[in-house]
């Protein structure tokens, strides 16, 4: 988002003529973000062949997906649903990973089906498709280092309590297992948390899975999952991917010579790739003062940005409406019947008037995605803005919408 002429401005396209034309709450992406950051990391590994699978669950919109497939990435898919909006948006179901937890083994079955790259996680899992399969169908195994990471323990998933993966100390159980049905282990993954700022913490969980990995001969690759830390605030730490790239190449090369063979990386990033490309346009609808502070009310909440009342997540607030306006202190609140405050007390926001557009940034990943209907609002429209133009890629939602499955009894 940029200041020009005091008009903000997102790839190109004036911001509040954006709410002229689509109305509020709208989120809105910019693709040329997303490419930027692809180039990044892409370059940041370069001293390792290596594919870079998008964890689509932070952004499913088919047009965002065509935008990264264009970028020369491949997907990291968690539903046999992701999977085939995968497939529509034109990705080769063979470049797509399926990494399901808890998951049916009918739906496994069901992505073996339409071809995507398994990457199981647990033993009974592996032992049915063994039974059914052998070795005919190739399998990453995702392995749980035990190892504490991400930004907080909602997003961490590599430690001895997660649900995540077969535990390191399981692996005499799990060769044996590999060993039994023949299976063919392609790779071996991990996950460990999201918001890894420490790249030494990243590195000590693919110390473990390369060494994990001595024990299945046919591996092709390792996927070191993604994690990868992009600033929600000014003097945010964010993760030194050009660092890491560096070490882990180095970590990577010393292991093939262990091996006496060669194998590739894969990389899932979520956050990284789209978090900032995104932003959520909402209006004032009141301003309230209270003996506590100011409220400002706006016309969403958390059912359509969850994040600040789930992780506690800090997304910076912009009032797009005035960029000028003196700098005051606000607390910005939702209006659904619950406490949904995006932001307590917030220090310098533009001065807020009843009418403005307040944009939070960062909105991209893990925003509409998990958003609802609660209080029976309809979730709001999504553009991309792509090569200077804004493109409506999701219609607002409508209450006949929101009543379609229900069905009412005579
Ligand atoms: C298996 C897996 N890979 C990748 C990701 C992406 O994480 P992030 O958005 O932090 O990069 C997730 C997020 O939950 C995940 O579960």
């Amino acid at each position: 988002m940029q200041l020009q002429n005091n008009r903000y401005t997102l790839g190109g396209v004036d911001m509040l003529s954006l709410i002229d034309e689509f109305g509020a709450p709208l989120y809105v992406y910019d693709a040329g973000t997303i490419q930027r950051q692809y180039t990044r990391l892409d370059t940041a590994f370069q001293g390792i062949q290596h594919q870079i699978k998008y964890a689509c669950k932070a952004l499913t919109n088919i047009n965002v997906l065509k935008v990264i497939k264009d970028c020369g990435a491949g997907l990291d898919t968690v539903s046999v649903n992701e999977l085939k909006i995968g497939i529509q948006a034109g990705f080769q179901a063979s470049d797509i990973f399926f990494t399901p937890n808890n998951t049916s083994f009918e739906e496994v079955k069901e992505a073996i089906a339409l071809g995507a790259q398994l990457n199981l996680d647990n033993m009974p899992m592996l032992e049915k498709l063994g039974k059914e399969f052998g070795g005919s169908i190739p399998v990453c195994i995702r392995i749980n280092p035990h190892i504490m990471a991400g930004g907080n323990e909602k997003i961490s998933t590599g430690h001895i309590n997660s649900k995540f993966g077969i535990s390191i100390t399981q692996l005499d159980e799990l060769e044996h297992l590999v060993k039994a049905h023949k299976l063919d282990v392609s790779g071996l993954h991990m996950h460990t948390g999201s918001e890894i700022v420490d790249t030494d913490i990243f590195l000590k969980g693919a110390q473990i899975l390369l060494e994990a990995g001595r024990r299945f001969p046919s591996i092709r690759f390792f996927d070191f999952g993604g994690g990868f830390k992009v600033p929600y605030q000014a003097g945010d730490k964010q993760t030194n991917v050009e660092e890491l790239g560096e070490k882990l190449s180095a970590l990577c090369h010393s292991e093939m010579k262990v091996r006496g063979t060669s194998f590739y990386a894969c990389f899932e990033p979520g956050k990284y790739l789209v978090s900032e490309s995104g932003f959520l346009l909402t209006k004032v609808n009141v301003l309230k003062k209270t003996p506590a502070t100011t409220f400002a009310g706006i016309d969403s909440g958390l059912n359509h940005l969850l994040r600040p009342m789930f992780y506690k997540a800090h997304h910076d607030i912009t009032n797009v409406s005035n960029p000028s306006g003196e700098r005051r202190t606000y607390s910005v609140a939702g209006y659904i019947c619950e406490t949904d405050n995006f932001a307590w007390e917030r220090e310098g926001i533009a001065e807020i008037r009843e009418g403005d557009i307040l944009a939070f940034h960062n909105a991209g990943a893990y925003g509409i995605m998990m958003a609802s209907n609660y209080n029976s609002r309809p979730r709001p429209a999504e553009v991309l803005i792509k090569n200077g133009k804004a493109h409506l890629i999701r219609r607002r939602e409508t209450l006949e919408d929101l009543l379609a499955t229900q069905i009412e009894l005579a």
